[in-house]
C-alpha cells in the first residue's frame, strides 16, 4: 500500500523530469534525456517525498516538482563533475561529455540546472531560499575539492567540510523542503535536517569508499579515479595516519583491470591495507546513526520505518 503510494509518486516525478527538459534544440533535448533515463537511484526525489509524508503530508502531488526539482539540480551537477573529475562513464553508459564533447556538456549542464527554475518557481518562499542555499554550498564543495585535489591538501577537517558541501547539503535540503510542504513544526523540520544532513555524509563517504572496493560495473561508473586524482576519504584518511601519501596519476576508466605494477593500482592496494577504509566505514557508520537518531522526533508510522531502512541501505549499498 505505501509501497505502491511511492511508487505511483516516484512515477510522477519520472513523467515530470522527462517531459521538462522538451526543447527544440535537439542536442539539448538528447543529451538530457540520454542522462535522465540512464537509471539512477533517485535517492534525493525519494527523500522529498518520504520527508513530505512522515510529517503528514496529505496530497503527495503538491511536492512533485519540488522532488524533480531536486533530481534535476543532482543530474546537472553530474554532468559538470564527470568533465572535471575526467569521467567518462555514469550511470552505466558513455557520460554526456564523451558522446556529444565538452561544449554540448556544459551547456547541457546549465539548461538542466535552469530547468530548476522552471520547477521551482511555483513554491515561492521559502522553498526557493532552502534550494539557492543548497547549489551554492554544492558549488563550494566541489570547487574547495578542486583545489584540494590540485594542491594535493586534504585532511579529515578538509574533506568532511567538502563532502558537507557538495553532497549533504542537497540532502538535507531535500529533507527540509519535503518537510516544510507537510506544515511541519521548527522542531520537526530541524530533526529532518538533521537526518538528511547526515544521511548525506554517510552517502558520500560510501561513495568514496565504493570508489576503492567497488565493482565499476555495478556502479555504472568508474573506480579508482578518486585516488588518482586525490580526491575522497580513503585519500584523506590515508593522508591523516601518514599511509597514504598519494602522488597524482593518470585518470583511469578502469582501475580494477590495471596491471599489478600500475601506480594507481599499487596506491589502492595500500589503501586497502593501511587501515583507512576501516576508518572511513566507521565514520559512515557513525552518521548513518545520527541520522537514524534525528528521526525519533517523528510520530511512529511505517514511513518513518522506510525512512529509517534508508540509512541501512545507503550504509550497506553496493552501487
Ligand atoms: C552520485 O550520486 C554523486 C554523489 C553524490 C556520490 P548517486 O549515487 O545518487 O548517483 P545516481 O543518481 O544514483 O546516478
Ligand atoms: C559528486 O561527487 C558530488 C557532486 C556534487 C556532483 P563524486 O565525484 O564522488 O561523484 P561520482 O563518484 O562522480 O558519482
Ligand atoms: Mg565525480
Ligand atoms: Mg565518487
Amino acid at each position: 500500500m505505501f509501497d505502491n503510494l511511492i511508487g505511483e509518486g516516484m512515477e510522477a516525478v519520472e513523467d515530470t523530469l522527462e517531459h521538462v527538459v522538451s526543447t527544440d534544440v535537439e542536442t539539448l533535448q538528447d543529451a538530457s534525456v540520454h542522462i535522465i533515463t540512464s537509471g539512477g537511484k533517485r535517492v534525493r526525489p525519494r527523500l522529498v517525498l518520504l520527508s513530505y509524508l512522515a510529517c503528514g503530508g496529505k496530497d503527495m502531488a503538491d511536492v512533485y516538482d519540488l522532488a524533480a526539482a531536486v533530481e534535476m539540480v543532482h543530474t546537472a551537477t553530474l554532468v559538470h563533475d564527470d568533465i572535471n573529475d575526467h569521467s567518462d562513464f555514469r550511470r552505466g553508459k558513455v557520460a554526456v561529455h564523451k558522446k556529444w564533447g565538452r561544449t554540448f556538456a556544459l551547456l547541457a549542464g546549465d539548461f538542466l540546472f535552469t530547468k530548476v527554475y522552471e520547477l521551482m518557481a511555483p513554491y515561492g518562499n521559502p522553498y526557493n531560499v532552502m534550494m539557492s542555499k543548497a547549489c551554492v554550498l554544492l558549488v563550494e564543495g566541489e570547487t574547495l575539492q578542486a583545489h584540494a585535489a590540485k594542491t594535493g591538501e586534504i585532511d579529515r577537517e578538509i574533506y568532511k567540510k567538502i563532502i558537507a558541501r557538495k553532497t549533504a547539503s542537497l540532502f538535507e535540503v531535500s529533507t527540509i523542503m519535503g518537510a516544510a510542504a507537510a506544515g511541519a513544526s521548527d522542531e520537526i523540520i530541524e530533526a529532518m535536517r538533521e537526518y538528511g544532513y547526515n544521511l548525506g555524509m554517510a552517502f558520500q563517504l560510501v561513495d568514496d569508499i565504493l570508489d576503492v572496493i567497488g565493482d565499476a560495473e555495478e556502479m555504472g561508473k568508474p573506480v579508482g579515479l578518486d585516488v588518482a586524482q586525490g580526491r575522497g576519504v580513503v585519500v584523506a584518511e590515508g593522508a591523516a595516519n601518514g599511509n597514504g601519501s598519494y602522488q597524482n596519476g593518470a585518470p583511469t576508466a578502469v582501475a580494477q583491470a590495471l596491471p599489478d605494477d600500475d601506480p594507481v593500482k599499487k596506491m589502492m592496494d595500500r589503501m586497502r591495507d593501511s587501515g583507512a577504509l576501516e576508518l572511513a566505514k566507521l565514520q559512515a557508520a557513525e552518521m548513518g546513526e545520527r541520522a537514524r537518531a534525528a528521526l525519533v522526533a517523528l510520530p511512529e508510522s511505517e514511513i518513518k520505518d522506510a525512512l529509517d531502512e534508508l540509512v541501512d541501505m545507503v550504509i550497506d549499498r553496493t552501487n
